[in-house]
């Protein structure tokens, strides 16, 4: 394990969404910060910073994670997914195409962080049923919604229906 200096800025090198990236960052830069203030990447969002919220939500090396919990340090070497990488030749996810289908964003401020779960989520549980899924979104505040539109999407894409239009 490196020893880190307090006060000086160290290299850190991603892979994000497929390109090699490099920035500097002291030690408690968040990774979360790092992507937005030093990488330019501002599709992640930053909310609660305290790992409530679920706005942040990237997938390091495939698996979703709070950017808010991570230092950029640790985030060294490693695969980061954000949510302009889904897209591919400006051609949206069959889930984002849901989404939009479904109304399931008013403001947008909490989608990039469960789209970020949801891609990871859904690769390992293909069909969950509607008490799994929105088990699932209790890990992420959305202000508008009610959730509704969100469960309906991801039922839709995931080839199941739902009449439910509650919390
Ligand atoms: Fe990271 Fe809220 S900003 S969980
Ligand atoms: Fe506004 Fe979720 S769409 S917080």
């Amino acid at each position: 394990m490196p020893v880190l200096t307090a006060d000086a800025r160290h290299t850190v090198t991603i892979t994000l969404n497929g390109k090699a990236r490099t920035g500097t960052a002291h030690p408690r830069l968040l990774l979360s910060d790092f992507l937005r203030h030093e990488l330019g990447a501002h599709g992640t969002r930053v909310g609660c910073e305290h790992g409530v919220c679920g706005a942040c939500t990237v997938r390091i090396d495939g698996v979703a994670q709070r950017a808010c919990l991570t230092l950029a340090v640790q985030a060294d070497g490693r695969r980061i997914d954000t949510v302009e990488g889904l897209a591919k030749e400006d051609r949206m996810t069959a889930l984002q195409e849901a989404f939009n289908r479904h109304h399931a964003l008013q403001c947008g401020f909490c989608t990039a962080g469960i789209l970020m779960s949801l891609s990871d989520y859904l690769e390992r549980v293909p069909k969950p049923s509607e008490e799994e899924l929105r088990d699932m979104l209790s890990g992420h505040l959305c202000r508008c919604t009610g959730y509704a539109g969100i469960v309906r999407a991801v039922m839709d894409v995931t080839g199941q229906s739902t009449e439910t239009t509650h919390v």
